[in-house]
């Protein structure tokens, strides 16, 4: 069997890094997406390969990445995101603030899985996996707040069930997975699971999905969570 291969964003930290030593030790072709070369120190001594992409810059995103699409992909982690700090309250966000964080987390995922997507044809099925948040659910917000990441993330699982519908009759899977709350420079020093252990977790959530689960909003055990 050849070997399998992976692209992740957001892997200069947190669960991205996570998972790519995940990858990496299960003998994965595993291609990094970072933001800039400033955090990539220690991620150089494990891949010698990475690709530079800032996720606010999407008139740069396809030409930087498309090139990784020209190759049989079999799975896409979508994990850069970023948690709008400037724009947590309706009552005084930052409009610029929000702006970036809906490029971060909806619209470069987005601007990025296309262009992998020929790639990912070739995966049969390619798995296209973008990581969302239970703050994303609309029916569970009870709380307010988080304006930006909410309002981006839950248009992020909007992307999915779009994408999934236009991509049915094709190897595909599109998927939002949460997953869960992780000790992170995002999730803090209070959460409960190590960024390891969520990125063993999502490795599982990848290799257990099939076609049935396109298009659904999941948590990494395969249970569907309200939109
Ligand atoms: N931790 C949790 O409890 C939790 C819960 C639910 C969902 N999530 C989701 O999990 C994902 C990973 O978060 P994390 O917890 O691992 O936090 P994290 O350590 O803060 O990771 C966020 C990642 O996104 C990257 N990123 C931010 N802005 C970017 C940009 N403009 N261009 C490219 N990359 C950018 C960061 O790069 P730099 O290293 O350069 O900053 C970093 O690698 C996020 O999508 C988050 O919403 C996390």
């Amino acid at each position: 069997m050849s070997v399998r291969r992976v692209v992740i964003t957001g892997a200069s930290s947190g669960i991205g890094r996570a998972l790519v030593d995940t990858y990496c030790n299960l003998g994965w072709d595993v291609l990094p997406i970072v933001r800039d070369k400033n955090g990539d120190a220690e991620l150089a001594a494990v891949r010698r390969t990475y690709v530079v992409a800032d996720h606010t810059k999407l008139n740069e995103l396809h030409d930087r990445v498309a090139w990784i699409g020209q190759e049989k992909l079999d799975v896409f982690f979508g994990v850069a995101g970023d948690f709008g700090r400037r724009a947590f309250r309706f009552s005084d966000f930052d409009v610029d603030a929000w702006l970036e964080t809906l490029k971060i987390n909806l619209l470069a995922p987005a601007v990025i899985a296309r262009a992998l997507l020929p790639g990912l044809r070739l995966g049969r099925p390619g798995r296209c996996i973008f990581v969302s948040t239970g703050n994303a659910s609309i029916g569970k917000n009870t709380r307010g707040e988080m304006l930006g990441y909410r309002t981006s993330k839950s248009a992020l699982n909007q992307l999915v069930r779009t994408m999934a519908i236009e991509l049915e009759n094709e190897e595909l899977i599109v998927t939002a997975v949460d997953p869960g709350w992780v000790r992170t420079k995002m999730g803090g020093a209070s959460a409960p699971t190590s960024p390891e252990w969520a990125a063993y977790r999502l490795y599982r959530f990848s290799e257990g999905l099939r076609k049935e689960h396109s298009g659904r909003f999941l948590s990494v055990e395969h249970h569907d969570i309200p939109y």
